[in-house]
């Protein structure tokens, strides 16, 4: 599936629609250079799924633990992961593998502890407010 937006504004749509689209399938990887829009994006789908809590990059702390109407949410932030034996430590697996929704920035960082089955999100900056943005389910 191919969104566009031209504003920040269109986000809460576009993240419906991914939500729908995504169904059963609660982890999302999230691909895209430095300021595409990735935690910009998390923040819509959390909102849509009922988070009233601020949404910021957990760039510190590498998960951010949210409570949505349903599920709970985790949002990861791997970037600055040094190995993956970083994520095998912080327990990564608890995560994943709960009921919960996963929202990954930087997954490019756990390559070998990537699940079976996700929705894979990529980000491309087309201008200086608008973006292409490509989901598909593996
Ligand atoms: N259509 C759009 N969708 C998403 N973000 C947009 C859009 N237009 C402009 N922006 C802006 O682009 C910036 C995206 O920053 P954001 O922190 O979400 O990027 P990121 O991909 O998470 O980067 P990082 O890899 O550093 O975590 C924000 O300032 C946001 O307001
Ligand atoms: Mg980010």
């Amino acid at each position: 599936m191919l969104l566009t937006t031209t504003s920040p504004t269109q986000l809460p749509a576009i993240a419906s629609e991914i939500i729908a689209f995504a169904a059963d399938t609660r982890i999302f990887l999230f691909y895209g250079e430095m300021g595409a829009g990735k935690t910009t994006l998390i923040k819509s789908l959390c909102e849509s799924l009922g988070t009233t809590e601020t949404v910021t990059s957990p760039t510190f702390s590498i998960v951010n633990e949210y409570i949505g109407e349903s599920h709970k949410i985790y949002h990861f932030d791997f970037y600055r992961l040094k190995t993956q034996t970083e994520a095998l430590d912080m327990g990564y697996e608890e995560y994943f593998y709960s009921d919960a929704y996963c929202f990954i920035e930087w997954p490019e960082k756990i390559p070998d502890l990537l699940p079976l089955h996700y929705v894979n999100i990529r980000i491309h900056v087309t201008g200086h407010s608008s973006r292409d943005i490509i989901i598909e389910k593996i």
